[in-house]
This record gives structure tokens, C-alpha cells and sequence, in this order.
């Protein structure tokens, strides 16, 4: 296989960068961000080195779960701008040579969609076989066990016509059907929308809950469920998601795209690798992209995520593209899973692997979860439970621009409240600092753009133990580096079996090292990694 970037599509040699677009830059004093706002910010976008940037979705909402609940697919919410803010968004994004990816959001709509409303008006309205409507079982009961990721049942009575309706997540945003032809058609005219516009593809919600099982089956319970874990993990969703059927589906939404040139599909999708592997579908015509978690999954320990890498690396299908992610909208940020010294080290893994890397926005800055008071929860995953410390909101807090008030994010009141330290930890100072993390995220992607061994080159294992992961990125005709990483806060020592490895360390999470020739044995710091240009 050529290793030459221009072999590659813009997708595979770039980096994705995800916006959550209630938090980046508030135009209008609101206290939400919206495309104004981050129409003036896509220059930090452009100097950070970004290839695409993806906003998770825009459009009109009542906003039970923060955009994810759609009212119309084929508008812009007010909060955020109009229809032309967006096509203004869109020219600059491209203007700027980037890229811009939205949210789809096919596996269910907002309970106040037209098309739902009109559903559940009587049982025999046209669309009523657009939602998953079920009869009640004796006395009442829930037509099977299948439980809500948000917490309670799956199922929602509706009296007026009195049946249930099937809810994945919230009970404002019902599933829709996907055995019915008519709505296919309708997403697939919704995707055409966008694609005519010029976007340049779809971050795919929760691909792998589109088709549930006709039979309705029961989920089984999980043996190792433990009390602290989300309702929902009580039982193996296996009759809820990831039916084979999903597979011919996610082939019909490739198709759909493939009229496009060069336009990417990303998946959601949270399951063990094996699983995952078959969204890139028969011959690659499934997802470009199904989003792989394992480094937001794991345990931030060496032997677990080497072993993960590699798994992920052997059980690709051929021609099949990587992809990493070390956080998004939904999980802690990578800093408080990790600490601030070695989320350095997770973004230098990161930028180092082979595949696609998607960067949460904040997190080139090194932001940390930021507490949310107990009254202050806007998170429904929070709300509906509150025992569990599940809120989604410390994860989504605005962006830190600056010192000024609400670090220049809004002139109002903010929707969610800033991290306490913004004044100090912010983009303005760490732009001026070399050793800030921003310096880092900039100079990683930097080198990962000039150098086709690590923008497309093949992945080889080294080493690892229980501290340390090395591996070799190579692409043919160009210079290898060798790229050693301290997953531990001690010290440690790596000596290659092979001793005649020479070269010169090129980016270091500690830059005091950079220019450095390696020796026999590298000795590396705690929370260390090195990028190192191999001599031969
Ligand atoms: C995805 C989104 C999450 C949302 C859920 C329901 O997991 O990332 O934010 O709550 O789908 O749409």
C-alpha cells in the first residue's frame, strides 16, 4: 500500500475537530454560543491546523437533550443563527480550506416533529408506522424490558391513542422506524439537503440503535452490572441495537453520499471492536469512519491501551481507516480522567497514531470538567439520575478564550458556568507560551501535517510493559519516527532490543528535550513522550 498523502483522502491525511456549538463563542450576549460566534473563532480553527471541523447539531430543538432532539432537519435553530448564518459558516469554513461536518441524527426525532405529532394523532394517520408503536401487554404492561439509556423504560404510553411508543433516550425523542421505506427516503432527502449545500459529510448519532429487533425480544441482564453504573446498563441491550439489519442500512446512507465526491460518514457507535468493525461494511461501503472509543473506554493504563491499538490495528478490514477520539461531548475530558501532566501524553498518542484523530473542543487547552452545582444541571442524563454523577455538563462548558469576563466567551450569562480558573487557563495566554498545552496540540498537528510517515504511514509496535508504549510510524520514502510514550507519573526506561536505533527527538511533551540525540536506553520522565526522527 502507498503511504504517499496524496494517495489519501482529505479525511484520512486531516484532523477533525468537534464543536459543541451551545459552548464555543456566544455572538449576541445570550449565553449561547451559536455561528456567529464561532464564524469569529474559525481563525483559532485555521491556526491550530485543523483540517474539518464537526458541530454537533444545529437545528431547531426543543432542546430536552441539547439539540439532539429534532424538530426540523432542514433549519437552523434561532439560538444558534438562520439558514444564512449557516451558508455564511459554510463559505468561510471552505474559504479557509477546511472542512465542515454536521450531526445527523437519524435514529429518532424530537417528540414535537411534525412528523411525530402527526403519528401519534391516531392510530391510523399515514405516519403512524414511522415511530415504533406497540399495543400494551396484559394489564397494562410495557410491550418488553427495554430500558431508556437516560434511565426508566424505553416505553412511553401515549393515551390518546393508547399504545406505546419505543424511546432509546428521552421520552421527547421517540425512535423512529427504520423497516419503513417512507422514512428512509425522508433522512435520505435530509442528508441530499446538506450535501447539496456542500457540506462535507455527517457525524452519524447512535448509528448502531437504528434497527431493533422485530420479534421484540427481552434483553438479557448483565452479570456485571454494579450499582454505581447507569439503569440502563442493568441489562445487555442485544435485542435493542446493533442488529445485523443496521448493516444494509448504513450501506443505503453510504450510497447516499457516495453521489458526492469525496464526502465522509462518521459513526456513533459504542461497542467492542469486533463489533465495530463490521460498520465499515462489505467492501468499505459502510461508515468511512465508525467512531472508535477505545481510548475514551479504557483504563489509562499501558498494557491495556497497547493492546487495544494493536486489536484495533489487526482486526481492521482491508482498506479500512483508523480513527481515534480522546473525548467528545458526552464523556469526562481527557485532563480529569488523566490529570493535566498526562493528558499531554494522550495528546501526543493521539497525533501520533495511525487514523483519523477527532480533538474536543477545550481540550488543545488542557479544560478540565468544570463542578456544576446540583441546581445548576441542564443535562436530562444528569437529572434523571441524580445519585450517579452522570451529568453531561461538566464536560460542556464554554470555551476559554481569554481573561476578560466569561473568558470572552459571552457578554451575558453564561448557560453553564466557566471553569473558576479561566483567567489563567485560557487560549490568549497559552498562544503566548510554548510549553503551554496548546503549544503542544499546534505543534503536533503541525509535524503530523508535514510528515507523511505520521500523517499516513504505516503503524509497527516496539514496546510496552507496564509504563511505556513505543511504536514506529513509517511511511515508504520518507523519514521514520519512533514515538515513546510514559503512560505512568514515574520515571521509566526504554532500551530497544535492537540498540542500533539512532535519532533525534523531534517534539517532546517536556520541549527541554527536543533536539536531543537518543541513546542506547531513552530515559523518560514521568508523564513523558517523545516523537523521535529515526536516523535511518
Ligand atoms: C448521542 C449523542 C448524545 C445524545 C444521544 C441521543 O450519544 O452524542 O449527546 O444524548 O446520542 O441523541
Amino acid at each position: 500500500m502507498a503511504n504517499n498523502q496524496n494517495d489519501h483522502l482529505w479525511w484520512q491525511n486531516g484532523v477533525i475537530y468537534q464543536i459543541y456549538p451551545r459552548s464555543f463563542q456566544d455572538s449576541n450576549g445570550d449565553g449561547i454560543g451559536d455561528l456567529p460566534g464561532i464564524l469569529r473563532r474559525l481563525d483559532h480553527l485555521q491556526w491550530l491546523g485543523v483540517t474539518a471541523v464537526w458541530l454537533s447539531p444545529i437545528y431547531p430543538s426543543p432542546m430536552a437533550d441539547f439539540g439532539y432532539d429534532i424538530a426540523d432537519y432542514q433549519g437552523i435553530h434561532s439560538i444558534f443563527g438562520s439558514l444564512q448564518d449557516f451558508d455564511t459558516l459554510l463559505h468561510e469554513v471552505h474559504r479557509r480550506g477546511m472542512k465542515l461536518i454536521l450531526d445527523l441524527v437519524p435514529n429518532h426525532t424530537s417528540d414535537q416533529h411534525p412528523w411525530f405529532r402527526e403519528s401519534r394523532s391516531s392510530r391510523d394517520n399515514p405516519k403512524r408506522d414511522w415511530y415504533l408503536w406497540h399495543d400494551a401487554g396484559p394489564e397494562g404492561a410495557v410491550p418488553n424490558n427495554w430500558l431508556s439509556v437516560f434511565g426508566g423504560s424505553g416505553w412511553e404510553w401515549d393515551e390518546t391513542t393508547r399504545q406505546y411508543y419505543y424511546h432509546a433516550f428521552l421520552k421527547e425523542q421517540p425512535d423512529l422506524n427504520w423497516r419503513n421505506p417512507e422514512v428512509r427516503k425522508a433522512m435520505f432527502d435530509v442528508m441530499r439537503f446538506w450535501l447539496d449545500k456542500g457540506v462535507d459529510g455527517f457525524r452519524v448519532d447512535v448509528m448502531w440503535h437504528m434497527i431493533k429487533d422485530e420479534q421484540l425480544r427481552d434483553n438479557p441482564p448483565n452479570p456485571n452490572y454494579l450499582p454505581h453504573m447507569a439503569t440502563y446498563e442493568q441489562l445487555l441491550p442485544v435485542y435493542s441495537t446493533d442488529q445485523p439489519e443496521v448493516h444494509e442500512l448504513v450501506l443505503a446512507m453510504r450510497r447516499v453520499l457516495d453521489n458526492y465526491d469525496e464526502r465522509l460518514m462518521i459513526g456513533e457507535i459504542y461497542l467492542p471492536i469486533h463489533q465495530l468493525m463490521a460498520y465499515y461494511g462489505i467492501d468499505g461501503k459502510g461508515a468511512h469512519l465508525p467512531f472508535n472509543f477505545q481510548l475514551l473506554q479504557l483504563p489509562w493504563e499501558a498494557p491495556q491501551l497497547a493492546a487495544a491499538i494493536d486489536t484495533y490495528e489487526g482486526a481492521l478490514p482491508p482498506g479500512g481507516w483508523p480513527n481515534w477520539v480522546l473525548g467528545n461531548h458526552d464523556q469526562p475530558r481527557i485532563t480529569s480522567r488523566v490529570g493535566r501532566d498526562q493528558a499531554r501524553v494522550a495528546a501526543m498518542l493521539l497525533l501520533t497514531l495511525r487514523g483519523t484523530p477527532t480533538i474536543y473542543y477545550g481540550d488543545e487547552i488542557g479544560m478540565r470538567d468544570v463542578p456544576i452545582p446540583f441546581d445548576e444541571i441542564q443535562d436530562p442524563q444528569g437529572l434523571n439520575m441524580p445519585d450517579k454523577n452522570l451529568s453531561r455538563d461538566p464536560a460542556r462548558t464554554p470555551m476559554q478564550w481569554d481573561r476578560s469576563a466569561n473568558a470572552g466567551f459571552t457578554t451575558g450569562k453564561p448557560w453553564l458556568r466557566l471553569a473558576g480558573t479561566y483567567a489563567r487557563e485560557n487560549v490568549e495566554i497559552q498562544k503566548e507560551d510554548p510549553y503551554s498545552m496548546l503549544s503542544l496540540y499546534r505543534r503536533l498537528i503541525q509535524l503530523r501535517q508535514q510528515e507523511p510517515s505520521l500523517a499516513v504511514g504505516e503503524y509497527a509496535p516496539v514496546y510496552t510493559d507496564t509504563q511505556l508504549i513505543a511504536f514506529i510510524r513509517q511511511a515508504e520514502g520518507y523519514d521514520r519516527f519512533l514515538i515513546v510514550l510514559n503512560l505512568s507519573h514515574r520515571p521509566a526506561y526504554f532500551k530497544p532490543k535492537e540498540t542500533t536505533q539512532t535519532g533525534i527527538i523531534e517534539l517532546a511533551t517536556y520541549p527541554e528535550q527536543e533536539g536531543k540525540e537518543i541513546g542506547e536506553t531513552i530515559n523518560l520522565a514521568g508523564d513523558e513522550g517523545i516523537v523521535v526522527r529515526l536516523n535511518s
